[in-house]
């Protein structure tokens, strides 16, 4: 980066709020996925001001500008892989507003989504995508990610609940997008179309959140399976029983192990587990949900129905599930770890599939997820200094892919496109559909400066 550049810069946004060291760089140079490729520099803004005031330089000078939370995207989506700015969001981490009579939250885009979670609790109320991140992702992240995690299939994802943003456009624009209201359908939804949008279109500086009150009762079970096909069929089974589990989560053997060798869980070690759990407001109401579950579960031949007694008790488990990525990202020196979702009633033959496609291709594939909205983690296990195993994990993975898109579901559900399945948009989008996609992008960012070479959308 030229001195010039360098110099407008700092006077932006003060010389202590930029930062060319190597160390940061090499910091900034990876998220939570394989790829990495370091900036010219990092800044730290503090107003939407100050980020107006980036954009247009970047956009003028035509230097890449990579937005950046706390980096636990998983496909790459905070790589600066053309190299340039990052922007760093994590000083603008003010809760702006709690409005329990409106229902709502203001956040700025780099609060911690526990912080968030832990200011609502005096309130009854709660913000529900739950990712398995949430001690340290921000809700600026969650948004430009359209995050969900455990409690979708009741709850669904961050997008639904984003009733508002403030956005800065890369000409220095400053946007104000949505309401504060329960609904509008007041012109194009700018939002929803932001939310998702993985830092291509604009930066998002503040957040107005729909929340919730929170459950006060919750029933937590665990069941074991002797193969993964009963266990697809009951997580089928129990989304049409007449209910809706807040959590319904599957772990495959090798997930298991790993859980186990890291925990003093002593989970069994069977082919599958199915975690699940009921809320509400009253223990009759969790009740009534969970017995309907376990009749559904004994119908398909689960061996082992066990309640969890204490909420300690549950909690344990919920935090063992939320750290099976970090435990299986220890067996092998690397991994992928893809979010392809399918249709409820093909999770089955999803399951399937991975075993089949791992076997194939002689690969440690691991699998887990949010089975509840059709959600699977297979968590792919290799040694990336061995060619041939590297060989492996592409084949595996674009099999993975084309097999989610055969059975009518899509490259992702929570993790997004970013750098690590751009090539693999055409296999789910027609070419109008991507053509529309590139012309919005076209008309956000006609530069091409906001996280370039994301989401498949350049030519
Ligand atoms: C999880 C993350 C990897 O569900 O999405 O654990
Ligand atoms: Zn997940």
């Amino acid at each position: 980066m030229d001195e010039k550049t360098k110099k407008a810069l700092m006077d932006i946004v003060g010389e202590e709020n930029f930062t060319d060291s190597l160390i940061d760089l090499v910091s900034y140079s990876y998220d939570a996925s394989e790829h990495s490729h370091r900036p010219s520099c990092a800044v730290w803004a503090e107003t939407p001001e100050q980020v107006s005031g980036i954009l247009k330089l970047a956009d003028t000078e035509r230097i890449p500008v990579i937005p950046r939370g706390a980096g636990t995207g998983l496909s790459g989506m905070s790589v600066p892989i053309e190299g340039g700015i990052v922007l760093d969001l994590n000083h603008m981490n003010k809760i702006l507003k709690i409005s329990i009579e409106d229902r709502l939250a203001v956040v700025q885009p780099g609060v911690v989504y526990d912080d968030l979670e832990r200011a609502l609790v005096p309130h009854g109320f709660f913000f529900p995508p739950d990712p398995a991140s949430g001690k340290v992702c921000t809700l600026g992240g969650n948004v430009a990610t359209n995050a969900g995690g455990l409690k979708g299939a009741k709850y669904g994802t961050t997008r639904d609940y984003v009733l508002g943003l403030q956005v800065v456009l890369t000409d220095g624009r400053i946007m104000r997008t949505g309401s504060k209201t329960m609904k509008s359908v007041s012109g194009y939804d700018m939002t929803k179309l932001l939310v998702g949008s993985e830092g291509t279109l604009g930066v998002i500086t503040e957040i107005t959140l729909k929340i919730s009150p929170k459950p006060t009762a919750t029933s937590t079970a665990l069941a074991t399976f002797g193969n993964l096909e009963d266990a697809g069929r009951a997580l089928s089974e129990t989304m049409y029983s007449g209910i809706i589990p807040s959590a319904l989560e599957i772990l495959g053997r090798k997930t298991i192990l790993a859980i186990n060798q890291n925990t003093d869980l002593n989970l069994p070690e069977v082919d599958a587990i199915i975690l699940v759990e009921t809320d509400g407001y009253t223990r009759e109401e969790t009740d009534y949900q969970m017995n309907k579950v376990i009749e559904v579960f004994k119908k398909n031949n689960a061996d082992d129905i066990k309640q969890a007694k204490a909420r300690e008790e549950a909690e344990k488990l919920w935090t063992a599930r939320k750290s099976a990525y970090a435990v299986l990202a220890r067996i092998k020196t690397h991994f992928v770890l893809e979010d392809i979702t399918v249709p409820m009633s093909r999770i089955a033959e999803m399951l399937k599939g991975v075993e089949a496609i791992a076997e194939r291709h002689n690969i440690q594939i691991a699998t887990y997820g949010h089975a509840g909205d059709g959600n699977l983690h297979p968590q792919i296990l290799y040694d990336g200094y061995d060619p041939e195993q590297v060989k492996s994990m592409e084949a595996a993975t674009a099999e993975l892919f084309k097999l989610s898109i055969d059975l009518g579901g899509t490259l992702t559900g929570e993790h997004g496109i970013g750098l690590s399945k751009a090539s693999f948009m055409t296999l789910e989008h027609d070419p109008v559909a991507m053509d529309m996609m590139r012309s919005i992008k076209k008309t956000f960012d006609p530069n091409n400066i906001l996280n370039p070479a994301k989401m498949g959308l350049e030519e």
